[in-house]
Parts: structure tokens; C-alpha cells; sequence
């Protein structure tokens, strides 16, 4: 595991903005796994700078998103497919039928779940992966448990996670459910960067670098991935 340390989220984001133009000019075409929440709000406003500036295109990317809330209208503010386009893809050129997004109102969530996992392999795997990390250690939406997941499922979110997302919800209340990729289908990326700041995160992140790797803090299997890049402010640091 890789770790840089950055002063603040702003100077973490140019950086992880970076590694994704880097990949986006060595190949147009890449997969890219994308994350929401306020973690990559800074990387997202540099890429859309730099695809303004003419440095990047997102035409011809595939995106695949981590996870998405269950019994939540799709054009909910709340939603990520909302979050998403409001955040990167309505201020850049990519294709709208190369976006995934789960779609957690759907009716079979385990035939959801499987097309979502297929459709990543057809697409020939994901380049890069961006992930934020939960409070409590959970990477997309795989709570601390007794065994680490494998591929797309539904899961039931953890106190923690609602206590710390619903401030969001001021309309509908937070949902109970998500999809998300498993800790399988993200180990499986060829690069991971996770992003961390603030410092909420500093024990996760502790645990994370140097605990043992365990289910209780999902994120610790990333000291396991050959390429995973740890971006962090001071403070997410602050107890390394
Ligand atoms: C979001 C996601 C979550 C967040 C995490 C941190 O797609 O998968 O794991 O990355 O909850 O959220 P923020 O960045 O809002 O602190």
C-alpha cells in the first residue's frame, strides 16, 4: 500500500485528479470505478477543469459506479445516480449508455446484482477504482462484518453509516438498503486510490494501514492489492 499525505482535501484532490488524467491520456477507452459522497468532490472538479481545458476526454470511458441506495427514486438529490451527474458526468463528454450505475429500485435485486458484476467483466475489468472510506472502515457500502464479500449484493447499512449520511436527508428519509460491489469486485480492480480526509476518518485509517487485515474493518484488505494508493489529508493521517 502506497501512502501520500496532502495538507488539505483540495491539494489530495489535484493529485488524485492526476492519476485519473494520466490514465484517461494513456488510454481513452479506460473503466474507470467511481465513488460519491463528499471524498471525491475535489478530484471530480479538477477532472471536469482539465476536460474543460482540453487535457482529458471522457468520450469513449466506461464508468462503473460502487453503489447506489435501494427504495429511493433515481432522480431523488440524494440519489448517486444524481449525485453523479451533477457532480462529473453532466460537465463532461462521456456517452450516458457507458455509465453504470446500480439501479436500486429494481425488482430483483439479485438479478440486478448479477448483471452489474457481468457487465464489469465484459467491459474487461476496472482500471482505476476511486474509493472514500467510510467511518467505521466500509469501502462502497460493505460494512464491517464477520467475512468479506465477494460480488454485487444488497446490504442492510450499519448505524454508523446512517448516522453519518443522514444529514444529507432533509425530503425522504435515509434508506436502510443499498446494492453495492463487493469487497471481491473491488479487490479485483488494477489500481485502487482511496481518498481520506478530515479527521473522522483518522482511526479507520489507522486500522486500515495498520491493523490486521479482517472483515471488522473492510478497507484493511486493501493492504493485500498490489497497486492501492492511500491519499490522505493531515488530519485522516494524524494517527499513523
Ligand atoms: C460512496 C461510498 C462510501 C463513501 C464513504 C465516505 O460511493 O461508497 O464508501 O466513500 O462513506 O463518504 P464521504 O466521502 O462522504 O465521507
Amino acid at each position: 500500500m502506497e501512502i501520500r499525505i496532502f495538507e488539505d482535501a483540495a491539494s489530495l484532490g489535484l493529485a488524485a485528479a492526476d492519476i485519473f488524467a494520466e490514465q484517461l491520456k494513456k488510454n481513452g477507452a479506460s473503466v474507470l470505478g467511481l465513488a460519491t459522497g463528499a471524498s471525491p468532490v475535489p478530484t471530480y472538479n479538477r477532472l471536469i477543469e482539465m476536460y474543460k481545458a482540453g487535457e482529458i476526454s471522457f468520450k469513449d470511458v466506461v464508468t462503473f459506479n460502487l453503489d447506489e441506495y435501494c427504495d429511493l427514486p433515481k432522480d431523488d438529490k440524494n440519489s448517486y445516480y444524481t449525485f453523479m451527474h451533477e457532480n462529473l458526468f453532466n460537465h463532461v463528454d462521456i456517452q450516458e449508455s457507458n455509465v453504470h450505475i446500480l439501479d436500486g429500485n429494481a425488482e430483483d435485486t439479485e438479478q440486478e446484482a448479477a448483471a452489474f458484476d457481468a457487465a464489469i467483466k465484459a467491459a474487461g475489468g476496472i482500471d482505476i477504482q476511486l474509493l472514500g472510506i467510510g467511518n467505521n472502515g466500509h469501502i462502497g457500502f460493505n460494512e464491517p462484518s464477520n467475512e468479506f464479500t465477494t460480488g454485487t449484493f444488497k446490504v442492510k447499512l450499519t448505524d454508523s453509516t446512517l448516522q453519518a449520511n443522514s444529514r444529507y436527508f432533509d425530503e425522504n428519509p435515509m434508506p436502510h438498503y443499498a446494492l453495492t460491489m463487493g469487497v471481491g469486485s473491488i479487490m479485483d480492480a488494477k489500481k485502487i486510490v482511496l481518498i481520506a480526509t478530515g479527521p473522522a476518518k483518522a482511526q479507520a485509517i489507522f486500522d486500515t494501514v495498520k491493523g490486521e487485515v479482517t472483515p471488522l474493518v473492510p478497507a484493511s484488505i486493501l493492504q493485500k492489492h498490489p497497486d492501492a494508493v492511500l491519499l490522505l489529508d493531515k488530519a485522516a493521517a494524524s494517527l499513523l
